[in-house]
C-alpha cells in the first residue's frame, strides 16, 4: 500500500511515497535554510511563500519513482506548525486526494516525528522520545503510533533556538547548531561552567529552560570584548561549553524517563538530533544504564514526508479519514506537560 506524505510545517517543504508505512520509496526535501539565513531565524511569511514556489516540483520529483502500484491515500501534517506554512501542505494534499479520488489524512508533526524511527526498523511500543529542534523541545513516551504522552517540554526557547541565538551571538550566524557543533570541537567544554537547566524547572519534573543558559553565554561573549586580547580559543570554548550545558540536561532527562517509566527503549528526532555530541553522549548513556538507542538517520530526524506517509499509513489502517473541511491548527494544548 503506497501512501504520499507531505510536510510543510515549518520550513522544510518535503514529500515522500512509503510502502506499507515502512519503506521509503522516495523522500525529497527541499529546505528554506539558506532564504531565512540573513534574517537569523524562520520568517512565517517567507516560508509561506517558499513553500508555494517549491510543493509542486518537491511533488514532482517525489512522484517520479516507479512502480506499478498507485499512490493509494495522502497524508498531510495539519497541526503544529505555522499556520501559513502549514496551508500550503495541507491544499496541494487536498488538490491532489480530490484528483485521484482517494483518501486524505491529517496527521500530527510531533506522532510523525516519533513514528520516524519506524521508517528504518520495527521498534516495540512504547518507547521514550526526544524531539528536539528549534521550533520544539519536547520529552515525551510514544505509547503507540498516535499515542504519545508528553513528559516536559521547554519553558521557554527551544534547543535548536537556543543554539541559533548563541550562533549569532557569537557571530557564527544561521543555522547555529551546525556552526556550534564545528567550532565546539577547536574548544574545551570544561573551559566554562554554565548553568544547567535543574529537573523539576518551573514545576514540571521534565521540563527544561534554555534563557538563562543563552543569557550567561552573551554575558561571557562581553567579558571578552571588553577585555583587551581575548584568545584565539576564547569562542570555541564558549561554544563547547555551551553544548554541553545545553544538551547534558536532555541526557538527564531521558534516563530519568527511562528509569522511572520502565521503558528501555529511546529513540530522538529534530534539527537537533543530528548534532553528534548529544548522539554520543545518549550512545554512552544507553550502554552505562541498560536501554536501547534507535537514532534515525539526520534525514529522518529532519522535517519530512517519509514520516508524515508513515504515521498516515498507521491512521489509514485504523479507519480514519480527515473531514471535508480539514484545515490547520497552529498549536495542540495536549503538548503542555500536565502539572
Ligand atoms: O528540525 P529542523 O530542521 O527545523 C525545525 O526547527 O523544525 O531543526 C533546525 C534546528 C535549528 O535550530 C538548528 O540550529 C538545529 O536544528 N540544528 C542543530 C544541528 N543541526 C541543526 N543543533 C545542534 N547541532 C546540530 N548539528
Ligand atoms: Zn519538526
Amino acid at each position: 500500500m503506497r501512501v504520499l506524505g507531505i510536510e510543510s510545517s515549518c520550513d522544510e517543504t518535503s514529500v515522500a511515497v512509503v510502502r506499507d508505512g515502512r519503506h521509503v520509496e522516495s523522500l525529497v526535501i527541499a529546505s528554506q535554510t539558506e532564504i531565512h539565513a540573513r534574517y537569523h531565524g524562520v520568517v512565517p511569511e517567507v516560508a509561506s511563500r517558499a513553500h508555494v514556489e517549491q510543493i509542486g516540483p518537491v511533488l514532482a520529483a517525489a512522484l517520479q519513482v516507479e512502480s506499478d502500484e498507485p499512490v493509494v491515500a495522502v497524508a498531510v501534517t495539519s497541526r503544529p506548525g505555522l499556520s501559513g506554512s502549514l496551508a500550503v501542505g495541507v491544499a496541494a494534499a487536498r488538490a491532489f486526494a480530490w484528483a485521484r479520488s482517494i483518501p486524505l489524512v491529517d496527521v500530527d508533526h510531533m506522532l510523525a516525528h516519533a513514528y520516524a524511527v519506524q521508517l528504518e526498523r520495527s521498534v516495540a511500543w512504547p518507547y521514550v522520545v526526544l524531539l528536539v529542534s528549534g521550533g520544539h523541545t519536547l520529552l515525551a513516551i510514544a505509547r503507540g503510533p498516535t499515542e504519545l504522552e508528553v513528559l516536559g517540554t521547554t519553558i521557554d526557547d527551544a534547543c535548536g533556538e537556543a543554539f541559533d541565538k548563541v550562533s549569532v551571538s557569537l557571530g557564527l550566524g544561521y543555522p547555529g547548531g551546525p556552526r556550534i557543533e564545528a567550532i565546539a570541537k577547536e574548544g574545551d567544554a570544561d573551559a566554562y561552567r554554565f548553568p544547567q537547566s535543574p529537573m523539576g524547572v518551573g514545576g514540571r519534573a521534565y521540563d527544561v529552560s534554555y534563557s538563562g543558559l543563552k543569557t550567561a553565554v552573551i554575558h561571557q561573549r562581553d567579558r571578552f570584548r571588553r577585555a583587551a586580547a581575548p584568545g584565539p580559543h576564547d569562542h570555541a570554548d564558549i561554544a563547547a561549553s555551551f553544548q554541553r550545558a545545553a544538551l547534558e540536561p536532555l541526557i538527564a532527562r531521558v534516563r530519568a524517563a527511562v528509569h522511572y517509566h520502565a521503558v528501555p527503549r529511546v529513540t530522538i528526532g529534530g534539527g537537533v538530533a543530528a548534532n553528534e555530541t548529544l548522539r554520543a553522549l545518549l550512545r554512552a548513556d544507553a550502554a552505562a544504564h541498560g536501554y536501547e538507542l534507535f537514532a534515525p538517520r539526520r534525514e529522518l530526524c529532519l522535517d519530512n514526508g517519509a514520516m508524515v506517509a508513515g504515521l498516515g499509513h498507521a491512521l489509514l489502517t485504523a479507519g480514519y479519514r480527515s473531514p471535508e473541511s480539514l484545515g490547520v491548527q497552529a498549536r495542540v494544548a495536549r503538548f503542555r506537560a500536565p502539572k
